[in-house]
């Protein structure tokens, strides 16, 4: 039995994906982020004709929930029609981890599959701005 709480940001990402901007690789991603009291904020990749240009899903999520004021984040899904389930690329692991720390994330495809990992399983030995002030005292 999958969590209500758990659905409920799986359904968010699967909406998400709906929007998916991929003519190029046709590869539709969708993410939710849901922030420490429960709010919801969706995306979906968009790419660009300078491949190097696009964006994740997961990133597209969290750069809105930023911008929208939001700092404290409880757990992230990613939706992607894969079996096995679609994982965050390494930029989007990075970035998750300097905003979401060691969160939740969960990955599922259209098919019922889910699956839920901790973010330090997936970005073992992270580099965050801690290292960076580390090297600013020693000056
Ligand atoms: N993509 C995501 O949106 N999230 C991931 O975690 C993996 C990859 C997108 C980027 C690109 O638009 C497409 O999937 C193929 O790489």
């Amino acid at each position: 039995m999958i969590e209500p709480e758990i659905q409920r940001l799986v359904d968010a990402a699967r909406l998400g994906r709906d929007c998916s901007l991929s003519p190029f690789s046709n590869f539709c991603v969708g993410a939710a982020v849901e922030t420490e009291d429960g709010k919801i904020y969706t995306g979906c990749n968009i790419e660009s004709a300078s491949f190097g240009l696009t964006v994740c899903a997961e990133r597209v999520a969290i750069w809105k929930a930023l911008s929208e004021g939001e700092r404290k984040f409880k757990r992230i899904a990613v939706v992607a029609d894969t079996d096995p389930m679609t994982p965050p690329c390494g930029t989007c692991r990075q970035i998750i981890w300097e905003w979401c720390r060691n969160t939740t994330v969960i990955l599922a495809n259209l098919h019922g599959g889910i699956e839920i990992i901790e973010m330090r399983e997936l970005l073992p030995r992270a580099f965050d701005a801690r290292f960076l002030k580390e090297v600013s005292n020693e000056k």
